[in-house]
């Protein structure tokens, strides 16, 4: 190998929790391998921390430890940023101060991107630094880098992912055990895959931040998480969970982004997806993204969406990016969101009303004469075609001299604002006897 007199790149990490100390002990740990490919050192010198005695005794002596975020980004002596603190408050200020100071960043805040990525790839491409976010979109997965980079020459069609871990763990357990969602939940957390407050997981909104990232990446359109439409696995029963494994499908919550002929979709919500398909059999916590390409058709990538060093990795491969481009001029750089910044689309987002899909609907009817022809006679109206249907006898829903019972029908393909009107007129008859349950469904053919 020729070798190399360039001094080591130095880093400076904002929060040493799990990530970041995942960050700190690979680069340790493959420093050498590192540096080969690299081709000079990566060094973090500076760790900044609210817990300054946990980062010391996390880090060699050699690293200066401060609580102080801003004398990180402000250090003369740091090449490189990585913001691993989170959220939208102080993450978004240091980040916009490291990029105002000239420094490269390194982030795995898919919340900020989703939501601040227009204002913050405006300053970086400004300032001529890079904003690397590898690790923002299913944790250890190269994603990013496949859209951007290995895609290129694609003209993307759709992308669907299980890009949250807690919640695909949670409706694993739910179909392997028969559980309910609240008991699955209390599990999850108690092993440590649901965050303390597990909103944004289950409520389908981190999953949406990364769809939204990858999304922007695919289509050259500018990150808009306000247009992204989010349902999360909260209304989810296990009896769907059967149904559907009757019916030969499984329910996965899915981020999915389209380009249809009336813009791009932008969505996640539980989908139910062949028991066939690759992406269907993506179990526990670990996640999955399907990506179509028009030249090279369907392409699957599998890992952990989440944990210490996985994500670390990604990081790290940022780090290992910028320390061999970060000389070249910045047009030659591959652009954040892999299109040229003046060459950006504004196709719109699709309202969620407009969006085209199939469903699977879940009925709690009275077992009476009649009541499948109002039902069929309401999609009939609608122009909803029927796909399959399953009755189940009404003993064994209810017990013993039920007198209701569900009814599950899939249907095909129709515009989602057809489908809330049948709803609304399916709900409204009297023999309809709870809130009906929709799930939409994508063949991902
Ligand atoms: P942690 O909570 O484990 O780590 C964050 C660290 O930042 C903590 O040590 C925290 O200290 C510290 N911190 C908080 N505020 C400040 C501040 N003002 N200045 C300096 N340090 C501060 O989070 P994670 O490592 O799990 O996540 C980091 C980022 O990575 C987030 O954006 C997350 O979404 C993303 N991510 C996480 C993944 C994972 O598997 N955990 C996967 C993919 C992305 P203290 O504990 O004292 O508050
Ligand atoms: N809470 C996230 C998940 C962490 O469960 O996938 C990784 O982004």
């Amino acid at each position: 190998m020729k070798p190399t007199n360039l001094s080591p790149i130095r880093v400076g990490l904002l929060g040493i929790g799990t990530v970041g100390s995942g960050t700190y002990n690979v680069l340790q740990r493959n420093q050498e391998e590192i540096r080969r490919r690299a081709g000079r050192g990566i060094e973090i010198t500076m760790v900044a921390d609210l817990d300054v005695a946990r980062a010391k005794a996390a880090v060699g002596a050699g690293v200066q430890v401060v609580d102080d975020a801003r004398k990180v980004v402000a250090s003369p002596d740091v090449d490189i940023v990585i913001e691993l603190i989170g959220g939208y408050g102080i993450a978004k200020q240091l980040v916009l101060e490291a990029i105002e100071a000239g420094k490269h960043v390194v982030t795995a805040n898919k919340a900020l991107l989703a939501v601040h990525g227009t204002e913050i790839f405006a300053a970086a491409h400004r300032k001529g630094v890079m904003v690397a976010f590898e690790a923002a979109v299913a944790g250890g997965i190269p994603i990013i880098k496949a859209l951007r980079e290995g895609l290129t020459a694609n003209s993307i069609q759709w992308i669907a992912g299980i890009i949250n871990g807690t919640t695909n763990f949670i409706l694993s357990e739910m179909r392997d055990k028969g559980l309910d969602f609240d008991a699955v939940l209390k599990e999850a957390q108690r092993l440590g895959y649901a965050e303390a407050d597990p909103t944004f997981d289950i409520e389908g909104v981190d999953a949406g931040h990364k769809v939204t990232l990858m999304s922007a990446i695919a289509f050259g359109i500018p990150v808009q998480f306000d247009k992204a439409y989010v349902e999360g696995i909260t209304g989810l029963a296990a009896q769907d969970i059967r149904y559907a494994e009757q019916l030969g499908y499984r329910i996965k919550l899915l981020g999915i982004t389209k380009r249809a002929a009336n813009g791009i979709e932008l969505r996640v919500h539980p989908s139910l997806v062949p028991a066939k398909r690759l992406i269907a059999n993506v179990e526990g916590a670990m996640n999955a993204v399907v990506v179509q390409g028009d030249a090279v058709g369907t392409t699957l990538y599998y890992g952990k969406g989440a944990g210490s060093e996985p994500t670390a990795s990604a990081v790290i491969a940022d780090l290992v990016d910028i320390a061999r481009l970060h000389t070249a001029d910045p047009e030659h750089r591959v652009p954040h969101l892999a299109f040229q910044p003046d060459a950006m689309s504004d196709l719109p987002v699709v309202p969620m009303a407009e969006v085209v899909t199939s469903y699977y609907l879940r009925l709690k009817v009275a077992d009476e004469a009649g009541v499948l022809a109002k039902v069929t006679g309401i999609l009939a109206g609608a122009g909803i075609s029927i796909d399959a249907m399953l009755q189940r006898e009404a003993d064994e829903v209810g017990g013993e001299g039920s007198t209701h019972t569900d009814l599950i029908i899939l249907t095909h393909d129709c515009v989602e604002a057809k489908m809330n009107s049948a709803l609304a007129q399916m709900q409204g008859l009297p023999t309809v006897l709870a809130p009906i349950t929709r799930i939409r469904k994508e063949e991902l053919a």
